[in-house]
């Protein structure tokens, strides 16, 4: 790295310090040392390796979006020291390890078909319509090992080969479409994508149509909220700000 981007490096990383940890540098008891894109960093034990990465100063403009595990912008891949297996996790949810090696990954291509949802049917025809290469998997289970919400990606795939929707959604309904299945396809598959495709047609085909939604949409387009409505669009930011932060929130 060149002297004067080690610098700035070194700059944010201090800056960083106490907003990752919260306490002070010297009163962190145990340290671990990991690697980031080939640079040593000596680390606190216990943070994730978002947090850690930020310890050691670097910025997330993109792979980060809710650091709770449920967006999956923050697909990670790493080696320990001396372990030949790759592994994939969710930077936000998975601690740092002693002899942890992290690098930057270039996206994993998942083409995403066009279609209108109005013109498909459950079953096996939209899927050879749209994802025909669903049938070149080979049933080697590398996907369900990859994904860090522990879905049985392998099952989904063979329940959406069968045209089963139901079994599909229903398998994947925890899916936070992070794409690690996809990085670790050797069939070349899009397996989030298709699931996307049997959810929508679940929810659209084989779910009861959902009352209470259709009476609320019938008010609101009869004009039931229109004052509210008008009121709230033209209610400046700072005034909509205070609002939100004075609401009353349901007790848990
Ligand atoms: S099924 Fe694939 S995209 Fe969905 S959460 Fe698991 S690994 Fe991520
Ligand atoms: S990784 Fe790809 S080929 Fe292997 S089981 Fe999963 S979908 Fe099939
Ligand atoms: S930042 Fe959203 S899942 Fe990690």
């Amino acid at each position: 790295m060149p002297e004067k981007d080690a610098n700035i490096m070194d700059q944010i990383a201090e800056s960083n310090r106490s907003v990752v940890t919260g306490i002070d540098e010297k009163d962190i008891e145990h340290w671990i040392t990991i690697s980031i894109l080939g640079r040593e960093y000596k680390v606190p034990a216990g943070l994730t390796i978002m947090q850690a990465m930020e310890f050691a100063g670097y910025r997330f403009v993109r792979s980060c979006g809710c650091r709770a595990g449920f967006c999956g912008a923050c697909t990670t891949v790493y080696r320990i020291e001396g372990e030949y297996r790759l592994q994939t996790a969710m930077a936000c949810q998975t601690r740092v390890e002693d002899g942890m090696y992290l690098t930057q990954i270039p996206f994993t291509p998942a083409p995403r078909a066009d279609y209108n949802i109005d013109d498909l049917k459950p079953g096996i025809e939209p899927f050879l319509t749209h994802y025909p290469e669903i049938l070149r998997c080979l049933g080697c289970n590398a996907c369900t090992k990859a994904c860090p919400q522990d879905i049985d990606v392998m099952e989904y795939i063979a329940a959406g080969k069968r045209g089963d929707v139901d079994l599909m959604a229903d398998l994947s309904f925890d899916c936070i479409m992070c794409g690690l299945c996809a990085m670790r396809c050797p069939a070349e598959l899009a397996q989030y994508n298709y699931a996307q495709l049997a959810r929508r047609l679940y929810g659209k085909y084989e779910t009861p149509p959902p009352e209470h939604l259709i009476s609320r949409v019938k008010e609101i387009e009869g004009g039931t909220y229109g004052k509210e409505l008008d009121t709230l669009t033209s209610t400046p930011v700072n005034e909509l700000r205070k609002k939100y932060t004075a609401r009353d929130i349901e007790k848990a």
